[in-house]
């Protein structure tokens, strides 16, 4: 763990736009930075002249938003047992049962937190384990490790063996004393969220419980929507009373601006009519759904509709940690659909960084202060080698798609260097 505080940082930057889904590169700047952590000025380095490159050959930008990942899934990365349903049995519930020992889920947790910082991700929402213990032991290692997170149990009482599943009431009474442990801790760097894992493994009783959580604490939901052709089959005969799947969700009040839905690969046009009216958020998660086979989100048909967007690994199903990976899939998946244009949008390199960065933090509800690189936003950087003598215009390609050289230098949140391959440059 670095965890040095940086208080100015030099070297060539990429800025995403607060709203268009555009970036500005500045060369060679000064970023300063003060005591909290936060971007008091960006200035020419002309103004500078004793403060040398941070992290030389390399281009900044906003850390990356992982919009959805399980740390339970960390050790069962890669396991090639698709589609979804079976892999859940599979793979997935006999893991995350070895949650229910505190060691287990504490060494794990610790190395969750420093593959995502490898990685360049700053901020993440994060899918628990159904265990309280282990819940907790994940917020101690974000916050020991210096991440930015929403984070929360997941909710689940039905649908999976009995070693993974929690009952309706110790479910809420943990995720209260967890609410009152790490909800806004260390000025609002970690939050709890409401997550219940999907329709089918939750109860009336569960969903409602959570609905309540959700609204007394004004909390995020987090879930999953509209991922497998089974699950789907398997949620309308649950749900017979409902039009389709979102509606469900609807039902219990979780479809808001304070909701993220993973996947959501099957929507019909009125499910993302609502979704973008509702001003949810969607964790597009292409390698996961690669590697699932559970086909291709409509990226620029969902952009059109004005939904909002980030980019999620959804590892253990996705096979990385790495957002310019999952956004090098989301350019794959438009191309397989055929619907890299679509109703007047196009997915390019250039907007799918805007969506690991800046898309991502608006998704989550951390808009305000990260996802953008200008004074009063917090100093959430991720440093990236770039090629010598690259063209400015292959930059982005070269950052999405050259997985064998762009890669992450260094990676801080709020100022202080939480990862990096080597020690900064730190000047006078
Ligand atoms: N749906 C319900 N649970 C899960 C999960 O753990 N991963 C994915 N990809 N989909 C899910
Ligand atoms: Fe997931």
């Amino acid at each position: 763990m670095v965890k040095s505080k940086l208080r100015t940082v030099r070297g060539t930057l990429l800025v995403p736009d607060p709203i268009r889904r555009t970036l500005a590169k500045q060369d060679d700047v000064v970023i300063d930075i003060d005591a909290d952590g936060t971007i008091r000025s960006i200035d020419d380095a002309d103004a500078h002249p004793s403060v040398p490159p941070t992290w030389p050959g390399t281009v900044i930008l906003p850390g990356f938003v992982d919009t959805h990942i399980h740390f339970p899934q960390t050790r069962i990365l890669g396991s090639a047992s698709g589609p979804l349903l079976d892999w859940l049995q599979e793979a997935v519930f006999p893991e995350e049962a070895r949650f229910a020992e505190l060691r287990y889920a504490r060494s794990v947790a610790a190395q969750f937190c420093e593959a995502m910082l490898r990685q360049g991700t700053t901020s993440a929402g994060i899918f628990s384990s159904s265990h309280p213990g282990a819940t907790d032991e994940l917020f101690v290692a974000l916050d020991d490790w210096g991440l930015r997170a929403q984070a929360g149990l997941t909710l689940m009482n039905r649908g999976a063996p009995a070693d993974v599943l929690l009952a309706t009431e110790p479910a809420l009474e943990a995720a209260e004393a967890l609410i009152a442990r790490w909800h806004g801790h260390d000025r609002d760097r970690l939050r709890f969220c409401v997550t219940p894992r999907f329709a089918l493994s939750c109860d009336h009783a569960l969903m409602r419980g959570a609905a309540d959580l959700a609204e007394r604490h004004g909390l995020f939901v987090q879930t999953h929507l509209s991922e497998n052709d089974e699950e789907l089959r398997q949620t309308a005969a649950a749900f017979p009373d409902h039009a389709d799947y979102l509606a469900v969700y609807e039902d219990y009040g979780f479809v808001g601006k304070r909701s993220i839905f993973a996947h959501c690969i099957h929507l019909s046009d009125s499910e993302w009519q609502r979704m973008a009216q509702a001003r949810a958020g969607v964790a597009h998660c292409p390698d996961s759904n690669f590697f699932l086979g559970s086909g291709c989100m409509p990226l620029a048909r969902a952009l059109g509709h004005g939904a909002r967007v980030g980019l999620g690994t959804d590892m253990g199903a996705g096979r990385t940690f790495s957002l310019q990976r999952v956004a090098s899939a989301a350019y794959d998946a438009t191309l397989v659909r055929g619907e890299a244009v679509s109703d007047g949008e196009t997915v390019t390199p250039e907007s799918l960084l805007w969506l690991a960065t800046r898309g991502g933090a608006v998704a989550l509800g951390f808009g305000d202060r990260v996802g953008c690189l200008a004074p009063g936003y917090e100093a959430d950087l991720v440093a990236i080698d770039v090629p010598e003598d690259l063209p400015d215009d292959r930059l982005y390609d070269a950052l999405l798609f050259r997985h064998d050289t762009a890669a992450v230098r260094a990676t801080v949140v709020r100022g202080r260097l939480c990862w990096s391959r080597e020690a900064p440059a730190t000047g006078p």
